[in-house]
């Protein structure tokens, strides 16, 4: 596996920002900020939006939310957050799939604008298949976008038949993404999902990147890790960050964390170093149902 840095857009610490390309061509930065859990505890919120205020100010741009977080504490966390900086940060929420009805899905933007404070989702995903029919989501996330409300629309938790199934819908071909749960012990989606993405040139969206916090206390990743001068929740970060179409979005609410995980920026893991993570956290050998949290 080889290291690939496509392009680089200067964040403002004058630093280079690896970039991913979403399908429409559009980069993103590779390293986002998950806020899964922000927002909901009022002794940890100065704390919160400070970290998401230094990730701003590291380049690290991309911030996702959903509707689910906190039912729409989090997104008003991201909204104070980024206030009087909204045109730094790209905005990703979701839409719960209970809500993705062609007229439900608007309601729910509405709500989530009003939340953030903007008048425009930078990404806008359906969280996980529900019992509403592609075609109505599809069509409500393109009534958006040609009203401006969203500049992206994607899905997350799609597994492949999910996904193929969407592409034989309108507007199914134009996903930017499909958020999935991917990292070293989570592997599933490159035995059959990944190789299919990355054919229609679609990026993942690799969330729980750090499993939740459980890779770093992984004895065998820490001891890994430290025989090359990095710490596991790098060596977890860096070993996506070396793919050229994996977005990863770990979540943090504290500004120490955040630097240690953005100096997975700037590691490349060697050719050894990947064999042995191959080893100790194998790829599948064959089909495995998706998996979520
Ligand atoms: N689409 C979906 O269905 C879906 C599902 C799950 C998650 N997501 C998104 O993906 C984001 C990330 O996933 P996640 O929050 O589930 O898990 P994660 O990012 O893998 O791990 C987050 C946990 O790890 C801790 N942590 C972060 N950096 C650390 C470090 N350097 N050292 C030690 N601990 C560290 C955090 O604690 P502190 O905050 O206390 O530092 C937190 O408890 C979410 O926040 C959410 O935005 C999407």
């Amino acid at each position: 596996m080889a290291k690939f840095i496509l392009a680089h857009t200067p964040d403002l610490a004058g630093q280079a920002m690896k970039t991913v390309a979403l399908s429409s061509g559009e980069r993103v930065p590779a390293l986002g900020q998950g806020c899964w859990y922000m927002g909901e505890n009022r002794a940890a919120r100065a704390q919160e939006i400070a970290t998401l205020r230094l990730g701003l100010d590291l380049g690290i741009t991309l911030v996702d939310a959903a509707e689910m977080y906190g039912e729409g504490k989090a997104e008003e966390l991201i909204g104070e957050a980024i206030a009087g900086r909204r045109d730094e940060a790209f905005l990703v929420t979701k839409v719960y799939p209970h809500n993705a009805t062609r007229k439900g899905v608007l309601a729910a933007c509405e709500r989530s604008l009003k939340r953030l404070r903007t008048d425009r989702i930078d990404l806008y995903l359906l969280h996980w298949r529900g019992s509403v029919p592609f075609a109505e989501t599809m069509d409500a996330f393109m009534t958006l976008q040609k009203a401006g409300k969203i500049r992206h629309y994607g899905v997350s938790n799609l597994d492949l038949e999910d996904i193929q199934e969407l592409w034989s819908v309108p507007g199914g071909k134009s996903v930017a993404t499909d958020q999935l749960l991917y990292n070293l012990t989570r592997r599933g989606i490159e035995w059959d999902l990944l190789p299919w993405l990355r054919k229609q040139r679609i990026p993942v969206m690799a969330y729980s990147p750090i499993e939740q916090g459980r890779l770093v206390r992984s004895p065998k990743l820490a001891d890994s890790a430290k025989r090359q001068g990095m710490t596991a929740a790098q060596a977890a970060l860096a070993w996506l960050l070396a793919k050229d179409d994996i977005i990863a979005i770990p979540k943090t609410a504290h500004r120490e964390r955040l630097k240690e995980n953005a100096g997975a920026l700037e590691l490349t893991l060697s050719s050894e170093q990947l064999a042995e993570l191959d080893k100790l956290f194998p790829p599948p050998q064959g089909p495995r149902p998706l998996e979520m949290l």
